[in-house]
Formats: structure tokens, C-alpha cells, sequence
């Protein structure tokens, strides 16, 4: 049974269509969901689908051992972080080398790095009047969201989306791509 821990910080919507995903399968397991948002909607959601879900003290994530210690407890194959909004300290990034990857909502490198997340990514990307957007898994390194890229696709958008319609897209794409490319990775040695 391959093992995977989910770290979200607001809503989880991926998170329930990865545990949706899974749940059909045999050979895969979400063992816990870990937040920083004690009043997080990923809570109800993991609650009400009866998913393991654990928050932790946000300083304690950046300057003790101790999510690291959780983290070895739960003996992950993979770390997937699913709409989580904080930098992962160095200690579980070294201990966990080619098993931690995220979900950007756009086409890295661009709209990347501290203060480039949800809606405020849409945001810039309107701003600038781009012509396509999309997502960009990739692996974890201790700069946000400059870890070598796993997956990406793309998204046409029109002059008349707003923020809210490129947001939707880009969901769209996210529950489309994310729980595959996190099976693929599962199904392959990615401890190299
Ligand atoms: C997702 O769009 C994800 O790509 C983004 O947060 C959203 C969470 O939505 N992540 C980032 O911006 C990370 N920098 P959800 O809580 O509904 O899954």
C-alpha cells in the first residue's frame, strides 16, 4: 500500500477530489491530512470524509522537529501539498528528498514566490492580460515554487474571464491532472 500525507491551508477542494480519486483505489492510502488552519474548510471536509486530519502550530512547523516527527511516524511515500500556503522548513525537505511536490496555479516560473497564491495569482495574471494560464506540479525545494517541474498544462484565456473564471479553469485543470500525476509518481521509483 503506498502512503500519502496532504498539507492544505484553506479550503481543499483538491484535497476531496484527490481522496475521491483514491478511494477508488486499492493500492493507495491518504493516512492524514496535516493543516496549519485550525478554521480551515479542509477540516469539515476531511471530517466528513472521515480522512485522518491533524493541525499543527504554525512556528512549531518552522522551528522545531516536531511535523517532522509526525511526518516520520506516518511513514509517507509521498508529501503532496494541496493548497498549503507556508514555506516547508529545510529539516522535512531534507529528510524527504524527491517526496515532497506542489500544486502552483499557474505556469511557472512565472507568478511564482512569496505572496503568490490563490486568487492573488489570478489576479496578476489578468492584470497582465495573458493569453493563456494553467497549473505547475513540481517538487519542493526550500525557495517557493523553484523545485524542478513534474507536470504542466495550459488554459486559453479570453478577454472576458474575469478573476473568478480564471480561477475555475484552473481548478478545473487541477482536479483533471493532480491525482493522476500523483499516481504516476507513486507508481515509479522517484527516490533517485
Ligand atoms: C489551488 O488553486 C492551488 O493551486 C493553490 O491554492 C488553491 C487551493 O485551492 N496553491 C497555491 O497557490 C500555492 N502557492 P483548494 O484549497 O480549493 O484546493
Amino acid at each position: 500500500m503506498k502512503r500519502i500525507v496532504l498539507f492544505a491551508s484553506g479550503s481543499g477542494s483538491n484535497v476531496e477530489n484527490i481522496v475521491d480519486y483514491f478511494q477508488k483505489k486499492q493500492k493507495v492510502t491518504i493516512v492524514c491530512v496535516l493543516t496549519n488552519n485550525r478554521n480551515a474548510k479542509v477540516i469539515d471536509r476531511c471530517n466528513r470524509l472521515k480522512i485522518n486530519n491533524l493541525c499543527f502550530n504554525k512556528t512549531a512547523f518552522s522551528t522545531t522537529d516536531c511535523v517532522l516527527n509526525i511526518l516520520r511516524d506516518l511513514k509517507p511515500d509521498l508529501i503532496v501539498l494541496a493548497g498549503f500556503l507556508l514555506k516547508v522548513p529545510e529539516n522535512i525537505i531534507q529528510n524527504f528528498p524527491h517526496k515532497i511536490i506542489n500544486i502552483h496555479p499557474a505556469l511557472l516560473p512565472k507568478y511564482g514566490g512569496k505572496g503568490m497564491f490563490g486568487d492573488h495569482v489570478h489576479k496578476a495574471v489578468k492584470a497582465n492580460n495573458e493569453l493563456e494560464t494553467g497549473i505547475t506540479i513540481h517538487y519542493v525545494t526550500k525557495n517557493y515554487d523553484e523545485g524542478a517541474i513534474i507536470h504542466q498544462s495550459k488554459v486559453e484565456i479570453s478577454s472576458t474571464d474575469n478573476v473568478s473564471a480564471i480561477a475555475q479553469k484552473v481548478h478545473q485543470l487541477e482536479y483533471q491532472y493532480f491525482p493522476v500525476i500523483i499516481e504516476r509518481l507513486l507508481n515509479k521509483d522517484h527516490g533517485e
